[in-house]
């Protein structure tokens, strides 16, 4: 029995995941696996009426489960920040959650804005630092507020985190079986102390992977190189920021947020899954909000969760689904279908199989 924290969020979270967890069930009936659910409210309108964000226990609890699947988290009438920090950051990082994996994977039938670029070029996965980096808040102010005001940011990146993520993308890269090359995104030219562990660690455990292929990019020129030969990547591992950065531009050449999913996770402990678009505040409520990103992030779920075959049951289901020509745009209010029937139809494929 699997046991599975949903956690809708703000937004149009509440409206993918209803899609996503239909998706869930009829893979569930189809391959024969049982799970099941409870649902948390924490979000933007909890911590309007009780000033809580997670509340006491909340992490411990959800510990317990094997999987979290979380729609969005973002509420126009709260501070940015304040949600981000206090519910989507404190879960990666109390959680230890040291991965965040982002597939950047270009659909059959999805459009998109490469000149003359296919399914075939744009296949890579990002493995992106998920606790330490620019993240952790360390720094501050000084003289706040005055003309000689200071902020300091600063980030922190350790050998056992540098080190248990580019292991963890070494292993990714030998099992995904693809070109067997990793890519490590840096900016060592200027970083020449963070990224300097980066690359040493990088290189120090590239010994133990003969069969895999290393190579370098700094982080600005990656920006240039998916634009233009996304073909040229397998795997590509970076710090959280960079990470941040480079899968909205990957988003963006597998379709767009409406595709696009990650995993923030913990290899020994609980993973949580989620579209990675963002709560989408003015789409609220009008099924008009794409919900393959957060179907997506099922099918990602259900491979963390040992269950391969209806992952792959979901994901061959989405295929079918793009492939049917019915989605007119992936775009938030121009896919000419309702949310409601973009799950229907995936969750129709899923039992036709
Ligand atoms: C993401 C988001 C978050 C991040 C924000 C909401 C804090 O942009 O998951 O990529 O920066 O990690
Ligand atoms: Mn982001």
């Amino acid at each position: 029995m699997h046991k599975i924290a949903v956690l809708p969020g703000d937004g149009t979270g509440p409206e993918v995941v209803k899609e996503g967890l239909k998706v869930l069930q009829a893979a569930a009936e189809v391959t024969g696996f049982d799970f099941e659910t409870k649902e948390f409210d924490f979000g933007g309108d909890r911590y309007l009426a009780t000033g809580e964000t997670l509340p006491e226990g909340a992490v411990e609890e959800l510990r317990e489960y094997g999987a979290i699947y979380l729609g969005a988290i973002g509420h126009p009438d709260v501070r940015p920040g304040i949600l981000e920090q206090g519910i989507l950051l404190r879960l990666r990082f109390d959680l230890d959650q040291y991965i965040n994996l982002r597939p950047v994977k270009l659909y059959p039938g999805v459009e998109c804005p490469l000149k003359d670029k296919g399914p075939e070029d744009v296949d890579l996965v990002v493995v992106r630092e998920n606790t330490e980096g620019l993240y952790v808040g360390s720094g501050g102010f000084t003289r706040k507020g005055t003309p000689e005001e200071i902020a300091v940011q600063e980030s922190v990146n350790t050998r056992s985190g540098v080190e248990r993520c580019v292991r963890y993308a070494f292993d990714y890269c030998r099992a995904r079986d693809k070109e067997k090359k990793l890519t490590l995104c840096g900016k060592t030219n200027v970083l020449t102390y963070a990224h300097d562990l980066w690359e040493r660690t990088f290189n120090e455990v590239a010994v133990e992977y003969p069969d895999i292929e290393t190579d370098y990019a700094h982080v600005d020129a990656i920006c240039m190189w998916f634009v233009k030969n996304p073909e040229w990547f397998d795997v590509v591992v970076t710090d959280n920021m960079f990470g941040d950065i480079i899968t909205d531009l990957g988003a963006i050449i597998q379709g767009g947020m409406g595709i696009a999913a990650g995993g923030n996770i913990n290899p020994e402990g609980t993973s949580m899954f989620e579209p990675i678009g963002g709560s989408a505040p003015k789409y609220t409520g009008k099924n008009v909000i794409n919900p393959l990103a957060a179907i997506a992030a099922v099918q990602m779920m259900l491979e963390t969760m040992g269950e391969t075959g209806a992952a792959r049951l979901v994901e061959d289901a989405m295929v079918k689904t793009l492939e049917s020509g019915r989605i007119k745009s992936l775009s938030a209010g121009k896919m000419g279908m309702g949310t409601d029937e973009v799950g229907d139809l995936v969750a129709r494929y899923v039992r036709e199989r």
